[in-house]
């Protein structure tokens, strides 16, 4: 994918300093997670849930921290790079694939769902629109060869600077930059905006 225009990124500018950053925060992180303790003993299920949360946990503190140093706009560079990194990064560290898949995309090049993912954010709507709490959506089974698993992620009060209605022009604009197919915005409170998707290799009885 080519590059989005570096903007005000200053401390993290080089991708790989970037990388070494997000492995020690992951190291450190991974430290006190279950994942990181007994990966063989949990079940493939409590595993993708253990790296969802890690996932939400690394980069909601930079997205909101970024937010009090320079706005939305700052944000959106520091989610342009952090994003695919932590989910990189976690991939690597685990062995699983991390990715976050939406409907309506806004980075095409990494969120567009396969069919699998599609129709299971398409059951997840429908969930969320029939009452669940889109933080308690999620849903797993085994594909093939692979466990799979996706946890929605629901558009919270922060979320709508960048994915609701009504976006301040500074944001469109920055947004426009470096998503010119940005398809992730006009969401509503409570909404599932994307999942998390994971999948990993696992061993089927292939007994009749
Ligand atoms: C400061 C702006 C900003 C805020 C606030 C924000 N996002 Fe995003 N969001 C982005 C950007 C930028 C991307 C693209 C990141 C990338 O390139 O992978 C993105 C991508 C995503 C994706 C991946 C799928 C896609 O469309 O590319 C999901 C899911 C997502 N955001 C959910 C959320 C949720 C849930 C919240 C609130 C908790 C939130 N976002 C808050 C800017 C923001």
């Amino acid at each position: 994918m080519p590059g989005p225009p570096i903007m005000g990124w200053q401390t993290f500018g080089d991708q790989h300093v970037m990388r070494r950053v997000f492995f020690t925060a992951i190291a450190l992180a991974a430290c006190t997670s279950a994942l990181a303790l007994e990966p063989e003993s949990e079940s493939p299920q409590a595993q993708a849930r253990v790296l969802a949360q890690e996932f939400v946990a690394l980069l909601k503190p930079r997205l909101k921290q970024a937010m009090e140093e320079g706005g939305p706009t700052r944000a959106i560079a520091v989610c342009a790079d952090a994003a695919p990194g932590i989910a990189d990064a976690l991939s690597t560290q685990s062995g699983w694939t991390v990715e976050r898949v939406s409907l309506k995309s806004r980075n095409a090049s990494r969120a567009a769902p396969d069919p699998w993912e599609r129709s299971v954010l398409l059951e997840f709507d429908r969930r969320q629109a029939a009452g669940e709490d889109a933080a308690n959506i999620s849903f797993g089974e085994i594909v093939g060869n692979r466990y799979r698993y996706m946890q929605a992620q629901g558009v919270e009060p922060l979320c709508l600077l960048c994915h609701g209605k009504g976006l301040a022009d500074d944001v469109q604009e920055t947004l426009k930059q470096y998503y010119p197919d940005d398809w992730a915005v006009g969401y509503s409170l409570g909404e599932v905006r994307g999942a998390i998707s994971l999948s990993t290799a696992v061993e089927v009885d292939s007994a009749p």
